[in-house]
């Protein structure tokens, strides 16, 4: 039997192309390996993101995103947290056997915290309790599926980590109840560069969205940082930004070709960053007609959310069935 693989996806902002070649094209080849389960989760993002409308959007484009990319709602599992109510009933179970001091020592807590005293703040200004008991909400998710890995960026490590603790915790006192994850730790192999050369990233500004219209990416693309040569100037790729990104979507022969313009001279800018507009349009043009389709028609996904709460809680009441067996809450 396969191994049951689990990805939680937090509905915070727009993906860009860092986010889809660092952890979304490397999440949804798993299903070759994997029973896959994929889940949105927005009661996660609750933590930060405290308006409605804003919270819906997030969940419409992340899901369409998502499917969008290749994911596949009938393999394995697809849904959205807010709509299994058993993973909080699991949430509180697992709380009261999680040591305090864990919580204490979660990162983005410590890390708040670190801050206010930076500060001169109360230590916990401006922490929520959703922040604080995050790591339980996760393990949570996890745990529930029965997920064997977990496939995280470093920063979840420990979060994954907690889980696995919990789970061993819980299953000493009460019998193999709870299936013990592993963090799957993705490394990054390749730094994926933004407008400015730097790691893309939200925090640098330096963004290109997975999804943009043909318009809107020129102009993205336009803003990719070169230097001052002539057109006619043989130029080197592997100095280069517009190539940098190129390279991460081209096959290898349109890799060589490019390459060897850049080097023969006479291939200017603009010339370079229409190639590189031309591949993103040749990898991601289907997907970018299916996903604005679907946020178009959001009763779709609703329909695909539905059908996945749906599968989803078979299993995760088998889960609490067993729990609450064994803790006698019957
Ligand atoms: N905390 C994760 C993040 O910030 C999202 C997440 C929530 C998650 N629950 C999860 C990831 C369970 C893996 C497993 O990206």
């Amino acid at each position: 039997m396969k191994q049951i693989s689990l990805t939680g996806i937090k509905p915070t902002g727009t993906p860009h192309l860092g986010n889809y070649l660092g952890a979304i094209r490397p999440a949804l080849d798993l299903v070759k390996n994997f029973e896959t389960v994929y889940f949105i989760a927005d009661y996660h993002a609750l933590t930060t993101v405290q308006d409605g409308s804003t919270m819906r959007d997030n969940i419409y484009k992340v899901a369409a995103t998502w499917l969008a990319l290749g994911l596949n709602p009938e393999e394995g599992l697809f849904y959205k947290q807010s709509d299994i109510p058993e993973i909080f009933e699991l949430s509180w179970v697992l709380s009261c056997f999680t040591p305090k001091g864990f919580m204490n020592r979660a990162h983005a807590y410590k890390d708040k915290v670190n801050k206010n005293v930076a500060l001169g703040e109360d230590p916990d200004s401006n922490v929520n309790m959703g922040l604080y008991c995050y790591p339980c909400l996760m393990d949570a998710d996890i745990l529930m599926f029965n997920a064997n890995v977990v496939p995280v960026g470093k920063d979840q490590k420990q979060h994954v980590e907690f889980a696995r603790d919990i789970a061993i915790r819980f299953n000493k006192k009460y019998g193999e109840i709870l299936t013990v994850p592993e963090p799957l730790i993705q490394e990054e192999t390749d730094v994926i560069p933004g407008l400015d050369g730097r790691k893309m990233s939200k925090s640098y500004d330096n963004t290109i969205e997975i999804f943009l219209d043909s318009k809107s990416l020129k102009k993205k693309i336009g803003k990719i940082v070169t230097n001052a040569q002539s057109i006619e100037e043989p130029k080197d790729p592997d100095t280069c930004n517009v190539f940098a990104l190129y390279k991460l979507f081209a096959t290898r022969e349109q890799t060589t070709a490019l390459a060897e313009r850049y080097r023969a001279g006479g291939l200017g800018w603009g010339h370079a960053k229409a190639e590189l507009q031309a591949v993103l349009e040749e990898r991601l043009g289907a997907a970018r007609d299916q996903y604005f389709h679907l946020l178009s028609h959001t009763e779709e996904i609703d329909k695909i959310l539905a059908y996945g709460a749906e599968k989803a809680r078979i299993r995760s009441k088998e889960t609490m069935s067993r729990v609450r067996e064994v803790l006698g809450v019957f």
